[in-house]
């Protein structure tokens, strides 16, 4: 299996920075709130013990000074902790608020062809959910294991040095031992253990392959073959789990020695130092204190840079789709505007990639106000056509042109979306109510408007046999809605908005004949003195249009009205003689070439 090539760490760094920026010093706040807690409980309290003991045993101390020292000390960690998880819930709840909005809007800025090309949105939910989970770790890994090492390291050896130099000496080249060897281990560990859950997800996808085509493996009879084939990735899994595991068990072995071999060391020094009358029996407890404690805060020194890579990992795939180039910049000089909407494509090519071109140099004059209908087999480029006019993507050359503006470089992404109204087959709704999801459309609609908009789309008398009317809930979560309906939606949409283009592409499709019919009269009316391009499968939806367009292989092959282009015999002629026949065999498989 390839690796994914996610974002560097620093990219991945420096958005967590933007997106931490307004929170800069609640960060530090807690930060160093965490740290002076975790200095004078690990640091300062084994001090006060060894203060306490070698006063206790010189009989210079009273039980009421040890009991103040103590109390004191208790006291100054424990408002520094409580402080510091006040400031952290305050941070880091903020925080999620900052991730999620600022994850939202760097996804929202790509334009359509993006969310095409990258139409599993299930994958896009889990990144947003991984940035922000990851954003915890880092944080969480960074204050209370790598800087916990930090304080040990720099805070123990300063009262090793002080207190004497080989103590400080042995500390030292502990530390360094110790962090070295775990550095040097931890990418051949990391890549033992990446190599195991590669063959482990191979089993995975092994299994669901078997449980998929089980029925076919009966059919066949395959039973034994299956079973050596699967057991082949479980051996592989198995190995490669052995391997990484005895890896690690290897390094704790390697680790275990470094910390034997030193605290033995130290015992020696201690007592050394001890019969030599340089430290006292204070000292001599905490060192025993320190050197303990400083064994377990970097023992597990890789767990935290396995749980960092990982996180900076996770991050960087959602990094990866932040930094997407953006293929449709928005023209600087906006126009806000247009009077009349003519539509015009000069020499357009378009391809999605591959060999295959869409369009090659296609022009096309709709004059502003005719209503246009656009049939032909599928694949022929309709949806594509629209999608242009639309800008969800650019021509590779050539442009479109409405009124006398470029669109590429006069109207910005969503401005152009102002003069045009797109409705396609497949209406998505939101998980909001039946109201919500037409007003969607032009936000400023009052309730009235909206009702106006659903009777004109014979819809009206639908939702009032809905359980709580317009108030009801639909989408994913709600009640679900039959094709026809849900096009009854994206109709009053477009009623509500009025724009200059209105662009159905097979929006009337689910829709029985009588009903398109009565829907499409309403839009001419309403319409009036407005371009309507109407993509129809239905060749009797277009009839009644001004104009005409067949379109084959990106090419327009007919262009005229319905008598005229009948009179041709020509594609159009053919079309209609085989939806109106239907029985015939060439019919049939016409008929099956015109769809969407
Ligand atoms: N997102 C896409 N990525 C790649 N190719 C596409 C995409 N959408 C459409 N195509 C291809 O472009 C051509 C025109 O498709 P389309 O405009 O959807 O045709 P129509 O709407 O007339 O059925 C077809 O060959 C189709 O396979
Ligand atoms: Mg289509």
């Amino acid at each position: 299996m390839k690796k994914v090539k996610t974002a560097s760490a620093a990219k991945v760094f420096a958005y967590y920075k933007n997106f931490i920026r307004p929170l800069t010093f609640y960060a530090i706040v807690s930060y160093l709130l965490f740290a002076a807690a975790f200095a004078c409980t690990e640091i300062l309290r084994p001090y006060i013990v060894k203060y306490v003991i070698d006063g206790t045993i010189a009989r210079t101390m009273t039980p009421l000074t040890a009991m103040l020292l103590f109390g004191l000390a208790a006291l100054l960690y424990n408002l520094c902790f409580r402080a510091a998880d006040y400031t952290i819930v305050s941070f880091e709840s903020k925080m999620w608020k900052i991730l999620y909005d600022g994850s939202i809007k760097n996804i929202l800025k790509h334009s359509p062809l993006f969310f095409i090309n990258h139409s599993d949105t299930g994958k896009l939910i889990t990144r947003v959910r991984r940035y922000v989970i990851s954003f915890e770790t880092l944080f969480e890994e960074f204050t209370f294991r790598v800087s916990i090492m930090a304080i040990y390291a720099i805070g123990v050896t300063c009262v090793a040095l002080a207190t004497d130099y080989r103590l400080g000496l042995l500390l030292v080249l502990f530390i360094i031992t110790f962090t070295v060897t775990t550095v040097t281990f931890f990418r051949r560990k990391m890549e033992l253990e990446q190599l195991a859950t590669e063959k482990e997800s191979a089993v995975s996808g092994g299994i669901s392959d078997i449980m998929m085509n089980v029925q076919t493996i009966k059919h066949y009879g395959r039973r034994n073959e299956e079973i050596e084939r699967f057991g082949k990735k479980t051996t592989a899994y198995k190995d490669a789990e052995y391997k990484a595991q005895m890896f690690a068990n290897h390094v704790r072995i390697l680790k275990g020695s470094i910390v034997m071999v030193f605290d033995t060391l130290m015992v020696g020094l201690l007592c050394y130092l001890f019969n030599a009358h340089k430290i006292s029996v204070g000292t001599m407890y905490l060192f025993f204190s320190y050197s303990f404690q400083i064994s377990m805060a970097i023992w597990s020194l890789d767990e935290g840079l396995k749980k960092i890579t990982k996180a900076i990992a996770d991050a960087g795939e959602l990094v990866d789709i932040f930094e997407h180039p953006d293929d449709l910049p928005d023209a600087e000089n906006a126009v806000t505007g247009i009077a009349v909407a003519s539509i015009k494509l000069e020499n357009i090519s378009f391809s999605y990639g591959g060999t295959k071109q869409v369009f090659e140099n296609l022009s096309l004059d709709i004059p502003a106000g005719q209503k246009i209908g656009i049939c032909g087999t599928t694949g022929s480029g309709k949806t594509t056509l629209a999608n242009l006019i639309l800008r969800t993507m650019d021509p590779s050359s050539g442009q479109i042109i409405i009124d006398e503006y470029s669109i590429r470089n006069h109207f910005s992404q969503d401005g152009l979306k102002n003069w045009i109204s797109y409705v396609p087959q497949n209406i998505d709704m939101f998980n909001r109510t039946v109201m919500e999801n037409i007003q969607f459309a032009d936000p400023s609609a009052s309730d009235d408007d909206v009702v106006s908009a659903t009777k004109r789309a014979r819809l009206h008398d639908f939702i009032l046999t809905l359980p709580n009317k317009y108030d009801t809930l639909i989408g994913e979560k709600g009640l679900k809605l039959s094709g026809g309906q849900r096009q009854r939606i994206g109709i009053a949409r477009a009623l509500l908005r009025n724009t200059p283009i209105l662009i159905l592409d097979e929006a009337t499709s689910a829709l029985d004949v009588m009903t398109e019919w009565e829907i499409l009269d309403i839009l001419n009316k309403e319409f009036v003195g407005k371009t309507v391009i109407v993509i129809a499968h239905r060749l009797s939806t277009i009839r009644n249009m001004d104009r005409i367009l067949v379109l084959e292989d990106g090419k327009i092959a007919e262009d005229g009205d319905h008598l005229s282009l009948m009179e041709l015999k020509g594609k159009y002629f053919d079309f209609i003689r085989a939806q109106n026949t239907g029985g015939s065999h060439a019919a049939a498989v016409k008929e099956n070439n015109l769809v969407h």
